[in-house]
């Protein structure tokens, strides 16, 4: 593969992040944080005083309006739409840090929230408005193999490539979890976390088996399947924000010691209705082993990637419907590898490169201004005639939307559809694919996003009236979406949940789940 074949490709993947980020060059390995979450503390939680001294208490690193830092870290988030003013910044390095800024905040009565990689579509890691005290977890990021148990206990503020990259070095094992390197597995494993290993794997919430969450109270629980099980239930799904900020993490993790496969194929431009029915009838079968996702643009781009666990020489087989119905290929990419060079790839950086650049744990991000829409179609998919309007209205949309990505996520042999509904807040069993609709503009330019969003609000409510449902992803978060979008048959179990773990609702955003 030629050095332009190897870039373009690149390019494509890092459409997940937006196509925006400039790649850091490597940094070191971070080596352990070891003993640095210690143990509760709560008789230091003394008098509270003014925010200042408060947070003072326990010593943990903060930034004020006016301090430099303040201004640096505000933008520390993916969407830069709101930029949202906290009234502080903490950085605590122990869990009886975070304690101490709960306290602070039921105390004064001041807005709490916790930031993980800040990649919320709506910047709720700021809080969703302005004078919230932002926890910044990005130093928590202990990690412990138990290779008997098959499990593995994470700090919640990793990201995605340093957490990838450290499962790897400790026993060639991995969590499924999203390509974009940056994102933070707090909100992600809150809320779901879909990657290119999930159909085998689940998401990233089906395999929390235990988490340790700072209570409003600014008490420290476990919730696991003995203890505090109902927390555990709510946490899977519908973690983010609203019942406490959750510490640290236990997964199940997958032996991914063998070659994967990953795969890109390009289409011609005018051919996008086909390629797009091909795939919904090629996902219905596709083995667990495969997870795709389809990229349309409404100047007819369209490509399929994803990863096929196993060698190269399966895929035209496991491929094979796609392939029968869709256009013959313009281009195609294949590449086997060992997993930490398929997590190079898909983050973004050459095959050769040393893994140790994938530590993207304390990476700032350029400025992009977007708005998302997501929406979760059943099978069998799309009739025709709504591919028909799906397709014309994207292209009627060439100056203001950036792309779509048809995610799948079910197909009969996803195990993402085998757990039953209630068994956690992760509601949507039945999902075929989630589609995500993209569209973002320059320099927070008022105009321009006016007209990005109205087309991106048209193309979502023409493909809403062939769908079945009423669902949308949370890990998508977009104000303009009821909660029951999210949370479904499980909306009221979880106010009851709310009531019990957060009663005088310090955990909120404009979209957490509510009190009432
Ligand atoms: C470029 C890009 C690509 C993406 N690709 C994918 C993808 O492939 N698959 C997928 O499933 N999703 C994807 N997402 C969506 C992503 O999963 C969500 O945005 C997720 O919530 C991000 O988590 P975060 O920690 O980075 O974000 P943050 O903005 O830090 O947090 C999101 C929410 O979770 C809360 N939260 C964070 N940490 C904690 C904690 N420790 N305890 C309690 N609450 C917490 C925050 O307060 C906030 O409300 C993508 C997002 C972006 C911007
Ligand atoms: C907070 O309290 C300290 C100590 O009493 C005081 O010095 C400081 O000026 C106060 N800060 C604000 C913003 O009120
Ligand atoms: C990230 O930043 C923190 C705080 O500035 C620092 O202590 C840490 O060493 C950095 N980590 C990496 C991997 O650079
Ligand atoms: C803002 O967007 C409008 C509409 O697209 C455009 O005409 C204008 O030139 C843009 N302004 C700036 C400053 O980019
Ligand atoms: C704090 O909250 C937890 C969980 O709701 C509860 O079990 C515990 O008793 C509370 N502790 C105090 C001191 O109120």
């Amino acid at each position: 593969m030629s050095v332009m074949e190897v870039q373009r490709m690149q390019s494509d993947i890092w459409i997940r992040c937006l196509r925006v980020l400039i790649l850091l060059g490597s940094s070191h390995l971070q080596s352990s944080y070891a003993d640095r979450i210690l143990p509760a503390d709560s008789r230091r939680l003394a008098g509270a005083g003014n925010l200042t001294t408060c947070l003072a208490t326990a010593k943990a690193r903060t930034a004020f309006p006016g301090d430099p830092e303040y201004e640096r870290t505000r933008t520390y988030v993916f969407n830069h739409r709101y930029q949202y003013a906290p009234a502080a910044f903490v950085f605590p390095t122990t869990v009886a840090q975070v304690q101490n800024a709960v306290f602070c905040a039921v105390k004064l009565r001041i807005g709490i929230a916790p930031r993980g990689g800040g990649h919320s579509f709506e910047d709720y890691s700021l809080g969703g408005r302005d004078g919230a005290i932002v926890v910044d977890m990005t130093a928590f990021t202990d990690i412990s193999y138990n290779k008997a148990a098959g499990t593995v206990t994470v700090g919640s503020g990793f990201r995605l490539a340093p957490l990838k990259l450290a499962l790897w070095n400790v026993g060639k094992v991995t969590v499924p979890c999203g390509t974009c390197p940056t994102i933070g597995v707090g909100g992600h494993a809150l809320g779901g976390g879909w990657g290119f290993k999930s159909r085998k794997f689940g998401i990233l919430s089906d395999n929390i088996v235990e988490a340790q969450m700072v209570t409003a109270n600014a008490s420290v629980v476990t919730a696991n399947a003995i203890e505090n099980a109902d927390l555990l239930w709510a946490l899977k799904g519908a973690g983010a924000n609203s019942f406490g900020i959750v510490t640290q993490f236990t997964f199940t993790v997958h032996d991914v010691s063998a070659p994967i496969t990953h795969f890109s194929y390009d289409f011609p431009q005018s051919r996008q209705a086909e390629t797009l029915k091909a795939f919904q009838i090629w996902g219905q079968g596709a083995v667990a082993e495969v997870t795709a996702s389809l990229y349309l643009d409404p100047s007819g781009g369209n490509s399929l990637s994803g990863d096929y666990l196993g060698p190269s020489t399966d895929l035209n087989a496991v491929l094979k419907t796609f392939m029968d119905k869709a256009p013959a290929s313009s281009k195609q990419t294949i590449m086997e590898t060992d997993f930490i060079t398929n997590v190079l790839i898909e983050s973004g950086f050459s095959q050769d490169a040393n893994p140790s650049v994938l530590n993207l744990q304390n990476y700032t991000y350029p400025t992009v201004t977007f708005k998302a829409k997501s929406i979760l179609l059943h099978a069998p998919g799309l009739c025709d005639d709504g591919i028909k309007t799906f397709i014309s209205t994207l292209q009627a949309g060439s100056s203001t939307i950036g792309y779509v990505l048809v995610d799948l996520f079910g197909g009969s042999a996803s195990v993402i559809n085998q757990i039953p509904p209630e068994d956690c807040a992760w509601v949507h069993r039945n999902t075929l694919f989630n589609i995500q609709m993209f569209t973002s503009w320059q320099n927070n330019n008022i105009s321009q996003a006016h007209k990005d969003i109205t087309s991106i609000n048209k193309l979502w409510r023409a493909v809403r009236a062939y769908t079945s449902g009423s669902e949308a992803y949370q890990n998508y978060i977009d104000r303009d979406m009821p909660l029951s979008a999210y949370y479904g048959s499980n909306l009221e179990r979880l106010i009851t949940e709310k009531k019990k773990w957060d009663s005088q609702n310090v955990f909120h955003f404009p979209q957490s789940i509510p009190v009432r």
